[in-house]
C-alpha cells in the first residue's frame, strides 16, 4: 500500500492527491483521503485508482493538514468502505500491513458488531479511539494501543480535536519521512518526497512522529527525542516519471543499459572486481562453503540465474529458495553459508525476516538491495546496491537486470579471491559483462519483429518457455514477465522435461518460447523443440547469432550478437520483456499496474 501525509503551507489536498498518484504503483484497488478542516473531517474514499479518488475530490476544502492510501486489499474485499483512512470517534487512521490478532482485539474491546468495514485496520483505529477517550493523551492512546497490536504496520493517525498534526508510528512496514521548505511529509516510500526534497530519514521502527507545520519530532515510546540519520536519494523526480515513454515500464526497458553502467562501473578496478568501497571483505566469499540465494519473484528469479553462473564458474555449492518458504523451513546453514539477499525494494516482509532467520542461525549476510536505506539494507551485514533509480512499474526489468550485473560481479570477485580462475580470466569475464550493455542497445533494433511477435501471442491462452541449464533460468523470469501483465497462462520448463506431462498441453498454434543458447546442449534443446514442432507449436526461438539450425524447427527465429554463452541473459531478457511488454499492450493492459500485483509486499 502507499501512504502519504503531510502538513504545511499548501492546500493539503493537493498534496496528498499528487503523492498518491507518485505512489500508485504501492497499490491500486482503492483510495482514498482525510484532511483536518475547520469543519471537521474531509473524507473521501473511492474503488479504482487514484483518477477515480480525485474525481470525487473537487470541492473547495482549505486545509493543510491530511494523510491518504492507496490499497492492496489484504483483509476484506475490494469496496470503498474497506479503503483507507478510517474514522472511529475523534480518530482518523490509515495502516500499511496486517494486524493479526484484530479478531482478538475486536472481542476483548467490545468491539465486534461496531464496524464499518471487513478489515483489520478499522480495529486499530477503534483501539487507539478507546484509549483517546480514556486519557485525552494521543501519545498514551498511541503507546496503549501499540502494546496490545501484534503484527505489521505503518500507522498514520490524526484527531479530529487536533489540528495540524500528525502521528505515525511503525513496526516493520516502511515509512520515510522528511521536512522540506513547502511543509513536512511523510510516506511508505521516497518516490512521493522527491518533489520535494532528495533529503529524507527512515522512521525508525516503535518510535512516535509527531508531524506539524513546523518540523517532524522523532521520539522513543518512552518520549525521549532522537535524531534520526537523513539519508539522500541520487536520483531526482524526473526519474519517477514517464520521460516521453507510454509506460514506465517501457521506459524502463530501455533504461536497462545506463542502469548496468552506473550499476558495475564503481565496482571495478583496473578491470577486475573491486567491492572495497563497499568494505565488503574477502573472507566472507573466501571461506564459505555453500551460497543460500534468498528472495521472492523476479529476484528469486535473478537468484536462479546467480546459481547457473556461480555453480559453473565457482564449483561450489548454490541453493535459491523462495523466501517465504524459507522463513518456515528448518535452514541447513552454518557460518561457512554465505547468505546473499536479493530485493529491488530491500522492505519484502518475507524476504527480510527470511534474512533475520539466516542471521539467527550465525550466517553473514550480504544483500542485493536496490532502494537505499531500506530494511534489508539496514539489517544485512554487507550490501552492494544496484543502481537501477526508481523502478515504477509493477513488473520489474531494469532492477532484474541489475540484480544479474551484480550477480556477476560477485562471481568474478569471488573466482578471484578462491584462485578458482587467473586474473587474467577474470578479466576476460569482466570485459564480457562490461559488454552486455551494447548488446542490450543492439537487442533494442529487434523491437518491431519483437512487437509483430507479441501481436500473434496475445490470442493466446497459455504459453511455454522451454531452455536447458541457463537457459532455463532465463525462462522462468521470461514466463512470469509474460503472465504478470499479459494474464496469459504461460510457465517455464527445463525443455528435456516437458515430455514427462506438460507435452500433453501442446496443441497446434500453442507458442513456445524456446530458448537455445548455450553449445553444450544446443543439440539436445533443438531436438526438444522438434517435439514440439511435431505437435505444431508456434515456435518462437531464440539463439546465438549464426546458429546451426534449420528452419524447419522454428516459426521465428531471433539471434543474439554474443559469443561467450555466459552472458546470453542480458540479450534474452530484453527479448522477453519486450515481448511481454507488447503483448500487454496488444490486448490494451495496463502494463504497469497489473491487476492484483503490488510493487513492493510489505506483508507475509
Ligand atoms: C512483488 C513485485 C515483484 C518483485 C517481488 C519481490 O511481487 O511485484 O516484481 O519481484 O515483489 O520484490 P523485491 O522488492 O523484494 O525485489
Amino acid at each position: 500500500c502507499g501512504i502519504i501525509g503531510y502538513v504545511g503551507p499548501l492546500q493539503a489536498r493537493d498534496v496528498v492527491l499528487d503523492g498518491l498518484t507518485q505512489l500508485e504503483y504501492r497499490g491500486y484497488d482503492s483510495a482514498g483521503m482525510a484532511l483536518l478542516t475547520e469543519e471537521g473531517i474531509y473524507l473521501r474514499k473511492k474503488v479504482g485508482q487514484v483518477s477515480s479518488l480525485r474525481s470525487i475530490c473537487t470541492e473547495d476544502v482549505d486545509s493543510h493538514c491530511g494523510i491518504g492510501h492507496t490499497r492492496w486489499a489484504t483483509h476484506g474485499g475490494v469496496t470503498d468502505a474497506n479503503a483507507h483512512p478510517h474514522v472511529v470517534g475523534r480518530v482518523v487512521l490509515l495502516h500499511n500491513g496486517i494486524i493479526e490478532n484484530y479478531h482478538a482485539i475486536s472481542v476483548q474491546f467490545g468491539f465486534e458488531g461496531l464496524a464499518t468495514s471487513e478489515t483489520d485496520t478499522e480495529v486499530a483505529a477503534q483501539l487507539i479511539n478507546y484509549y483517546y477517550d480514556k486519557t485525552n493523551d494521543p501519545y498514551q492512546a498511541i503507546r496503549n494501543a501499540i502494546r496490545i497490536i501484534d503484527g505489521s504496520y505503518a500507522f498514520c493517525i490524526m484527531f479530529d480535536d487536533r489540528p495540524g498534526t500528525i502521528y505515525a508510528v511503525r513496526n516493520v512496514s516502511p515509512m520515510v519521512a522528511t521536512t522540506a521548505s513547502q511543509g513536512a511529509f511523510i510516506a511508505s516510500d521516497v518516490t512521493a518526497l522527491i518533489p520535494y526534497s532528495k533529503d529524507y530519514f527512515v522512521v525508525p521502527e516503535h518510535h512516535i512522529l509527531t508531524i506539524t507545520a513546523d518540523g517532524i519530532r522523532v521520539e522513543t515510546m518512552d518520549g525521549e527525542e532522537v535524531q534520526p540519520e537523513i539519508l539522500s536519494v541520487n536520483w531526482d523526480v524526473e526519474a519517477a516519471q514517464k520521460g516521453g515513454y507510454p509506460h514506465f515500464m517501457l521506459k524502463e526497458i530501455h533504461e536497462q543499459p545506463e542502469v548496468f553502467r552506473k550499476t558495475i562501473r564503481p565496482r571495478l578496478n583496473n578491470g577486475l572486481p573491486d567491492f572495497s568501497q563497499e568494505s565488503i571483505p574477502d573472507d566472507i566469499f573466501r571461506e564459505c562453503t555453500h551460497i543460500q540465494v534468498i528472495a521472492c519473484g523476479t529476484a528469486m528469479y535473478a537468484g536462479m540465474v546467480g546459481r547457473a553462473i556461480m555453480e559453473k564458474e565457482l564449483r561450489i555449492p548454490v541453493t535459491v529458495s523462495i523466501a517465504s518458504e524459507f522463513r518456515y523451513d528448518t535452514p541447513l546453514m552454518d557460518q561457512h553459508t554465505l547468505v546473499i539477499v536479493v530485493s529491488q525494494s530491500g522492505e519484502t516482509i518475507d524476504t527480510l525476516a527470511a534474512l533475520r532467520l539466516a542471521k539467527e542461525c550465525g550466517c553473514k549476510v550480504l544483500s542485493i538491495v536496490n532502494v537505499k536505506g531500506s530494511s534489508i539494507a539496514r539489517e544485512s551485514d554487507y550490501v552492494l546496491y544496484t543502481h537501477a533509480g526508481p523502478e515504477i512499474a509493477v513488473a520489474s526489468t531494469k532492477a532484474y537486470m541489475v540484480q544479474l550485473a551484480v550477480l556477476y560481479l560477485i562471481t568474478a570477485r569471488m573466482a578471484l579471491v578462491r584462485k578458482k580462475d587467473s586474473e587474467e580470466a577474470v578479466r576476460a569475464f569482466i570485459t564480457s559483462l562490461e559488454k552486455a550493455p551494447d548488446m542490450i542497445e543492439q537487442i533494442m533494433a529487434l523491437d518491431e519483429t519483437i512487437r509483430k511477435q507479441a501481436e500473434k501471442l496475445a490470442f493466446a491462452h497459455d504459453a511455454f518457455y522451454i531452455g536447458r541449464g541457463m537457459d532455463y533460468a532465463f525462462s522462468l523470469e521470461g514466463a512470469l514477465k509474460l503472465k504478470e501483465i499479459s494474464y496469459i497462462h504461460a510457465e517455464a520448463y527445463a525443455a528435456g522435461e516437458l515430455k514427462h506431462g506438460t507435452i500433453a498441453l501442446i496443441e497446434p498454434g500453442v507458442p513456445v518460447i524456446a530458448l537455445a543458447t548455450q553449445d553444450k546442449i544446443f543439440a539436445k534443446t533443438i531436438s526438444n523443440i522438434r517435439e514440439v514442432k511435431a505437435r505444431d507449436a508456434y515456435v518462437i526461438l531464440i539463439t546465438k547469432e549464426g546458429a546451426d539450425v534449420s528452419d524447419d524447427v522454428y516459426d521465428i527465429h531471433l539471434e543474439i550478437p554474443i559469443e561467450d554463452d555466459r552472458f546470453t541473459v542480458f540479450p534474452c531478457a530484453v527479448i522477453l520483456q519486450l515481448l511481454a511488454y507488447y503483448t500487454a499492450y496488444a490486448k490494451g493492459y495496463d502494463m504497469d499496474k497489473p491487476r492484483n500485483l503490488a510493487k513492493s509486499v510489505t506483508v507475509e
